[in-house]
């Protein structure tokens, strides 16, 4: 179903649901989630078990469930578990006659909310109001304020904990639960099953209005409980605060320990205090990170819902990746992906540089997995993960969907072939490099990376003699309905890109630091002569060029050969509509339909291709995407953006920003696989469309750019930059653009607008 109708907004800062629908519940679930990067808790109801998709997923806990191949994330135990019984009849929205609904996701503070009033069929009733955040001050803290109102006398039972039982997609991963009651506080002590990690979760509750004539501790093999009753009046209230602390051993020495201090201390700050300090952090978030659109409330909405899912999803406390599904569920195995450069990154490096550097330096933190999955294969150098956990190690399985025609796995070929990640990795450096100017971090770590990835390239390319080039087979592009082609235009493009970013380092540091460049030579185990291997193989790769007559870049060898068929076409062709459609027998492998375009893809990211050829190639590969992936969508209107198909590029962006909200086009399973959850590379697209696509903002050598085009369905837009040092503010209307470089600003900074040139000192302002 499409939830568009069913949600709505008073002050477009927020997501309003008023009839709850039972079947979104995993929709619903990740749409009204809150979290802070190191936890994602769904936007579920206190009541709710695991059949329900409740979910706290902590990052940095990776794991194999007893008897599973797969590395994913735990989701632990449910801290703020809380059951209402009213003439002991459980408080649900399953059952009962339910008015006044209400569940709400509050974009400017990080906050869930829930009203409801509840009457069973005997009349019995209650007034509920719930509110709770993953606070943004501590990390660890989930808190709550759970609040109810007598609608008759009667009594009351409360039945609030810590669950264990919790929804896991690949099985158990607690080999065991010690659950504990000390100094008024409940606990589970958890222990993984591959890792032995230990995790702790610790609850402790406080009244604030009224309190429990009975009460009572049930301690189970996997949970405890605490049993409240109390007999109460029409119209009185009983109003308490919860706070829970989630700790690893991961990350803290002594997590028992530390959460029941975390627990005690938020008891005694109290919900107000920690929400005031949970909300100035969410005040300073967006100070840098709003985009305000003037004109057009959906658009406005959908934005910040984007722009808040992608930060819940980003570890900002630690060098740890951004999952694809960020921490929404386990699905994708909270790793990163390509996504994590090309889609997520770009809004830090112009935002928040502090975040950027972290997911930078998580790539080169995790050099040795990368190492070992090259050495693994055959390679030199880095070959990072297709899905990169805590070491970089691969962790994608090597059989992933099943065909549902015959129940047999399909050997997808993710985790070798598509080696494009290595330069993507790349892309994301010199992304945040020429954002930030941070040429320490080159030195210290970035040159490492960018020498290790040309060395797998080195490796990983063949000579042609014939042909006197350089070639890549045996590839998989980001459409990952084709495997096992050859000079894959993104790929082949990146490539050279890889090696000449790694020149560059070279180049660079020959002249101003040799020394340190003789260091890193030394480590990653070669030669000055690996320079002339670069350069020679960026020199002599093939690029797949346009076709002289139409301008359309052949995706890869021999695409053109393909059938020439429309993806509604193809659709018919399914026997069973959960079928995949790529390798090796699905509908689209000997036809020209593309899950995600490469070309485009290749369009999105780079500049200097002609207008023509931009033109050419989106209206040649537009028609024939199927958009089986959820990045799709957004490079669409980037290059939409740049061939000037303006209307194209709205209806991209609709689509881009609201494949969560509306829940419009992504199906929950694919070729037999979960694959719910929140898409956070379309969440980071969105962002990219509006600044880079609609304000038309570019980073270049000297200064940066604005070509823009504002949709006709807007007013405007306003947002901050931080890029070259420089923090700016900018407005951009369909006559008038203005930027204001902050008086704090410590040196000017070239603008050019369309042409124009301006070079803008601190606390100047200039309008075009
Ligand atoms: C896409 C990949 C993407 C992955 C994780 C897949 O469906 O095809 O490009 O990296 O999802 O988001």
């Amino acid at each position: 179903m499409n939830l568009e109708n069913n949600l709505r907004t008073t002050t477009q800062w927020e997501i309003i649901e008023n009839t709850f629908d039972p079947d979104q519940l995993v929709t619903t679930g990740s749409n009204f989630m809150i979290g802070n990067g190191y936890m994602g808790y769904r936007g579920t109801f206190e009541e709710w078990e695991a059949k329900d998709y409740v979910a706290c997923i902590v990052t940095d806990t990776w794991d194999k469930a007893e008897g599973s191949q797969w590395s994913e994330l735990c989701n632990v135990p449910n801290g703020l578990f809380t059951q209402l019984f009213v003439n002991d009849k459980l408080v649900t929205v399953f059952d009962g006659e339910i008015t006044d609904y209400y569940r709400a996701l509050d974009l400017r503070n990080g906050l869930n909310q829930r009203k409801m009033r509840w009457r069973s069929s005997e009349e019995d009733g209650v007034q509920l109001e719930v509110e709770k955040f993953a606070s943004k001050t501590n990390h660890h803290v989930l808190a709550m304020r759970y609040s109810f109102t007598a609608l008759q006398d009667g009594t009351y039972r409360l039945n609030t904990g810590i669950d264990g039982k919790v929804w896991s997609i690949k099985g158990e991963h607690f080999k065991s639960y010690t659950p504990f009651e000390e100094d008024s506080l409940l606990g589970l002590s958890l222990k993984t099953y591959e890792q032995d990690t230990e995790i702790a979760v610790v609850e402790g509750i406080a009244f604030l209005e009224n309190t429990p004539e009975k009460s009572e501790i049930t301690i189970t093999d996997k949970g405890c409980f605490r049993e409240l009753e109390f007999t109460l009046k029409k119209g009185e209230t009983v109003t308490f605060q919860k706070v829970v602390s989630i700790t690893h051993s991961n990350e803290v020495q002594h997590p028992i320990k530390l959460a029941k201090e975390e627990v005690s201390q938020g008891l005694q700050y109290g919900y107000d205090t920690l929400k005031k300090e949970h909300q100035q952090s969410w005040d300073s978030f967006w100070d840098r990170s709003d985009i305000q659109i003037q004109g057009n409330p959906e658009a406005q909405v959908l934005t910040r819902f984007n722009i808040y899912q992608a930060f819940i999803a980003t570890p900002t406390h630690a060098n740890l990746p951004i999952g694809a599904r960020g921490l929404s569920c386990q699905v994708y195995q909270g790793a990163a992906f390509w996504d994590q450069e090309t889609y997520n990154l770009p809004m830090y490096c112009y935002t928040h540089p502090e975040i950027a550097k972290n997911l930078v330096t998580y790539r080169f933190d995790t050099l040795p997995g990368a190492k070992r999955k090259a050495q693994n294969l055959g390679y030199y150098g880095a070959f990072y993960a297709w899905t990169s956990g805590k070491t970089g190690d691969e962790l994608f399985p090597d059989y992933f969907f099943t065909d549902v025609l015959t129940g047999r796995k399909i050997r997808n070929h993710f985790n070798c072939w598509q080696i494009h990640i290595s330069p993507d990795v790349v892309y994301g450096i010199w992304l945040y490099y020429e954002a930030s100017l941070d040429w320490d971090f080159i030195l210290k770590h970035g040159a490492e990376v960018l020498f290790e990835v040309a060395q797998f390239l080195v490796s990983r390319v063949h000579f042609k003699k014939d042909k006197d080039r350089f070639e890549l087979i045996r590839l998989l592009g980001p459409d990952e309905y084709h495997e096992n082609v050859d000079n894959d235009a993104y790929t082949n493009y990146l490539t050279k890109y890889a090696l000449e970013k790694a020149i560059w380092a070279f180049d660079t540091m020959k002249e101003k630091e040799p020394n340190r460049l003789q260091e890193i030579l030394n480590t990653v185990g070669i030669e000055e002569q690996a320079r002339n291997d670069w350069s020679e193989i960026a020199e002599l790769i093939y690029l797949p060029k346009p076709d002289p007559k139409t301008r359309v870049i052949e995706q890869f060898d021999g695409y053109f050969t393909l059938e020439d068929i429309r993806p509604d076409a193809l659709r018919k062709r399914l026997i069973d509509p959960g079928e995949y459609w790529g390798w090796p027998n699905g509908i689209a492998v000997n036809t020209q339909v593309l899950k995600q375009a490469d070309v485009i893809q290749l369009l999105a990211l780079f500049d200097g291709f002609s207008d023509e050829v931009l033109t050419a190639n989106y209206e040649y590969y537009e028609p024939r995407t199927e958009h089986g992936s959820s990045l799709s969508p957004s490079v669409h209107a980037l290059v939409a953006c740049k061939a000037n198909h303006h209307e194209e590029a709205y209806r991209y962006f609709m689509e881009a920003s609201t494949i969560d909200l509306y829940n419009a086009s992504k199906k929950v399973m694919s070729g037999g696989s979960f694959l719910g959850g929140i898409h956070t590379a379309a969440a980071g697209g969105v962002w990219r469309i509006i600044i880079e696509g609609f304000a038309g903002f570019k980073v270049k050598t000297d200064g940066i750019a604005f070509d823009p085009a504002i949709p006709d369905a807007w007013e405007g837009i306003s947002f901050k930059l931080f890029v070259k040092q420089c923090l700016l503010e900018i407005s951009v209307y369909k006559d008038s653009f203005h930027v204001k470089s902050d008086r704090s600003n410590t040196d000017s900074i070239t603008i050019d607008f369309r042409g124009q040139q301006v070079s803008l000192v601190p606390g100047a302002a200039v309008d075009f």
